[in-house]
């Protein structure tokens, strides 16, 4: 199984699940940072997971791109979606709004993370606005068993839609 995992992160946190992603995935498994790679080649994946993470409302435009530019190559492969955000009530909003509606369909799994605001990488505005408390804020608790779920979802030979929203911290 050749599985490419396509992914942009800002302070990390998407990267360390894309990292937990791959590590519950067998066969050929390629990790593409679109910062890094931005024409990522995935002719030759039948499997490809996509995520990014929220900031602003948004998710980052590399990736927004990457689905819009790829999308007729994307609809003939199994695919996974997830965001990385601050979980709240528009949870399931900034999830529906990262991606176009036609892959959302198209897609196998979809999750939302828990991400978390890390206070030695935010800027002096970033922690103006924030405000987070330095001792809460440098832990990243990564909910294995959500990503277990997600991962497990997106191989499931008969799941025919996305899966509803996983948290990463239970
Ligand atoms: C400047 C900034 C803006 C953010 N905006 C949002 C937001 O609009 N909604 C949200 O749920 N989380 C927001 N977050 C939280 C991030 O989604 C969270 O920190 C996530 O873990 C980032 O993942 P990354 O390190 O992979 O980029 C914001 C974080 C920062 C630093």
């Amino acid at each position: 199984m050749k599985v490419a995992l396509i992914y942009m992160s800002r302070h990390g946190t998407t990267e360390k699940i894309i990292k937990h992603i791959a590590e519950q995935l067998t066969g050929e498994v390629q990790i593409f940072n679109l910062a890094d790679e931005k024409y990522p080649d995935i002719r030759n994946f039948s499997n490809i997971i996509i995520g990014g993470s929220i900031h602003y409302g948004s998710i980052q435009t590399e990736i927004r791109h990457f689905c819009k530019r790829n999308m007729h190559e994307l609809l003939e492969r199994r695919i996974g979606l997830f965001v990385c955000c601050l979980l709240s009530t528009r949870d399931s909003d900034q999830f529906e709004r990262a991606f176009p509606l036609v892959l959302k369909a198209h897609s196998k799994a979809s999750a939302v993370f828990e991400g978390d605001l890390i206070y030695n990488k935010l800027n002096a505005i970033e922690r103006l606005i924030f405000n987070p408390s330095k001792e809460e804020q440098d832990v990243i608790a990564i909910n294995e068993s959500a990503i277990k779920a997600f991962v497990s979802a997106f191989l499931n030979e008969n799941a025919v839609a996305s899966t509803p929203y996983i948290p990463l911290k239970s």
